[in-house]
């Protein structure tokens, strides 16, 4: 909805109105705030749809078959995202009862699902199971042997991915890090253990080990990382074959792929990445005389984070002489975290004005009873007053999805956009819903 003639702000999706008023995927977002009130996600679904269909189109044109992208809910999960998911024929990849059950009321097809999770408890194995999950990532001795037997109660071999640890750090920050050997997650290579776990798998009768995962860790520029974890699962594959006889078909190499948050980030060629990276699969198949795997890729935030954006009202504005100036909004840590948790930097524009210069540095405080309660310090805004919105930018992934209520702090509505036209997509808590389960 775009003409490419308007100023955009950080991503092509933000742009500037005649009146001044910032505008998210075509729409104003005063209209917006107007109408649905703050604080408020929103959520370009025409952006989250092209995306999708880049990483469905690149996969298909690099790695051919059946190679495919799964979405990661855990980015954005709402019944309004796996309706989409669904509708454009794309796999996910969910890591709790709560994410499956999200999934299944928006009727997306469990066939489709692959089921994650370094503990899944015996309930979660026979909730995924009852639900018809299609794929079992695996991550544990425990688990292979929880799933063999709940399985074998139901009479039924289940699929599964076997999630190991190739010894990658991309370099990324240490939480979202996730593929070096010492992890929580999946049994590391260079040890021995996921070869013993490979073993333990083809000896079950209710299992039916297809191929291997890695995740290696969320946030990366760089596709080199994914290359080497790539060449260390193929060899492991080829060993797994040279040990057992067993030849993995399925290579799933998780999400990652990093997503602009401000002007210093670099632009990421998401198809190109994909192609380097398919290269590099072939070459080291050819080379270990594998056949060529389907291999599957698990992107959340590189299709939703640009795609969302939160918009604030401004309540006070404080200037401390000598130290800062401190915008406290309407939201904060319960509906971001991200800042309080990781120092994650943000892009924040004064949406009421938002065709003035950037010309004040400022701090974007929430409204929490804590200090730690910020969005963003150093943030560059037209000086905003009382009353003024404030647009945080990307807040597509992790935002929503790792909102809380503390505080007693309403969870934010989620309003998609499409073609101009906006429709909620989840509505505001209320106080009530706050209390529903206190007796
Ligand atoms: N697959 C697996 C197994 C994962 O653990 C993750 C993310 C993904 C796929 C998706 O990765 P993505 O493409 O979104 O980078 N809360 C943190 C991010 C944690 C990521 C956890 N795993 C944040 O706000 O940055």
């Amino acid at each position: 909805m775009t003409n490419c003639s308007e100023k955009t702000i950080l991503h092509d999706n933000v742009t500037v109105g005649e009146n001044g008023t910032l505008r998210f995927a075509g729409v104003d977002t005063a209209a917006m705030a107007k109408k649905y009130g703050t604080p408020l996600y929103l959520m370009d679904a025409d952006l989250i749809r092209t995306r999708v269909a880049l990483y469905q189109n690149e996969m298909k044109a690099a790695f051919g078959g059946e190679s495919r992208p799964l979405f990661a809910g855990k980015a954005f999960c709402t019944k309004a995202i796996y309706r989409i998911m669904a509708e454009c024929g794309m796999s996910v990849d969910l890591v709790s009862p709560g994410e499956l059950f999200t999934a299944r009321s928006a009727g997306f097809p469990m066939e489709r699902a692959f089921f994650h999770g370094n503990n899944k408890t015996d309930a979660d194995i026979a909730t995924a199971l009852d639900s018809g999950v299609g794929c079992f990532v695996s991550d544990s001795r425990e688990e292979l042997l929880a799933l063999d037997r709940i399985a074998g109660e139901r009479g039924v071999c289940q699929k599964i991915l076997l999630r190991v640890t190739p010894g990658i750090d991309p370099h990324t920050f240490a939480a979202v890090t996730t593929g070096k050997v010492d992890s929580k997650f999946g049994s590391p290579i260079a040890t021995g253990a996921a070869l013993d776990l490979t073993k333990l798998a083809l000896s079950l009768p209710h299992i039916n080990l297809v191929g291997f995962h890695c995740h290696i860790g969320s946030q990366i520029f760089d596709v080199l990382p994914f290359v080497d974890a790539a060449d260390v699962m193929l060899r492991f594959t080829a060993a797994v074959r040279d040990a057992t006889g067993f030849v993995a078909g399925v290579l799933n190499l998780g999400g990652g792929f990093g997503v602009r948050y401000t002007e210093s980030d670099p632009e990421f060629d998401y198809a190109a990445a994909i192609h380097t990276l398919a290269a590099a699969v072939k070459r080291d198949a050819e080379a270990l005389g594998l056949p060529l795997p389907t291999v599957l890729m698990e992107p959340g935030r590189s299709i939703v984070a640009d795609a969302g954006m939160t918009l604030y009202t401004v309540g006070t504005v404080k200037e401390i002489p000598g130290f800062r100036t401190y915008v406290s909004v309407d939201g904060g840590m319960p509906d971001n975290p991200r800042y309080a948790l990781y120092r994650s930097v943000y892009t924040v524009v004064n949406a009421t004005h938002a065709d003035r210069a950037p010309d004040r540095a400022v701090t974007v405080a929430g409204r929490c009873c804590e200090s730690g309660d910020l969005i963003a310090e150093g943030a560059r805004v037209a000086t905003p007053e009382r009353g003024d919105l404030v647009a945080v930018l990307v807040t597509g992934a992790y935002n929503y999805s790792m909102a809380s209520n503390y505080n007693r702090i309403p969870r934010p509505p989620v309003v998609f956009l499409s073609k101009g036209k906006d429709a909620l997509a989840v509505r505001r808590e209320s106080y009530e819903d706050l209390v529903r389960n206190d007796l």
